[in-house]
């Protein structure tokens, strides 16, 4: 089933140059940029995007750190584009993912991971409209 789903390139990605592979990996696998920008995120608006983890150990953390920088937000479309994305990205911790993912490859730690992607259905279309609105978004 065609699915869309938001990755975005972590401040650590766009720090170290890594817009370029990531983008690479992408679309290698197959999936589609529908749509993408480069935006700044306030530590109030990392805290809305990431309200599910509210309350977690690493919450405050991860918030300073996806406001400390600039991100790549996009929004990927595909067949099974929420799941293949995730099996692309490779666990969270990068130490625990699997050869040839983008953590993996390139991720420092759990937290500076590189890239996020969506969950499930619903998280995409939270994850999706907290940052794009539909004219935005091509159709392939
Ligand atoms: P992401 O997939 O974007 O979802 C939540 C983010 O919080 C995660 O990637 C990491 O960047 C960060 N994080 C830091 N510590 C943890 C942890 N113990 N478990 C999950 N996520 C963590």
């Amino acid at each position: 089933m065609k699915e869309k789903t938001l990755s975005i390139i972590k401040p650590d990605g766009v720090s170290r140059n890594l817009i370029g592979k990531v983008i690479d990996c992408i679309e290698n696998a197959g999936l589609k940029i529908a749509s993408g920008k480069m935006i700044k995120m306030t530590k109030d608006q990392a805290k809305g995007f990431y309200r599910i983890h509210e309350g977690k150990p690493f919450f405050d953390s991860v918030t300073d750190f996806m406001s400390s920088g600039p991100c790549i937000v996009m929004v990927l479309e595909g067949d099974s584009a929420i799941s293949k994305y995730r099996e692309l990205m490779g666990s969270t911790d990068c130490k625990q993912a699997a050869e040839g993912t983008i953590r993996k490859l390139y991720g420092t730690d759990i937290e500076k991971n590189v890239v996020h992607g969506s969950d499930s259905q619903d998280t995409a279309a939270f994850e999706i409209g907290y940052f794009f609105n539909g004219l935005e978004i091509m159709a392939f």
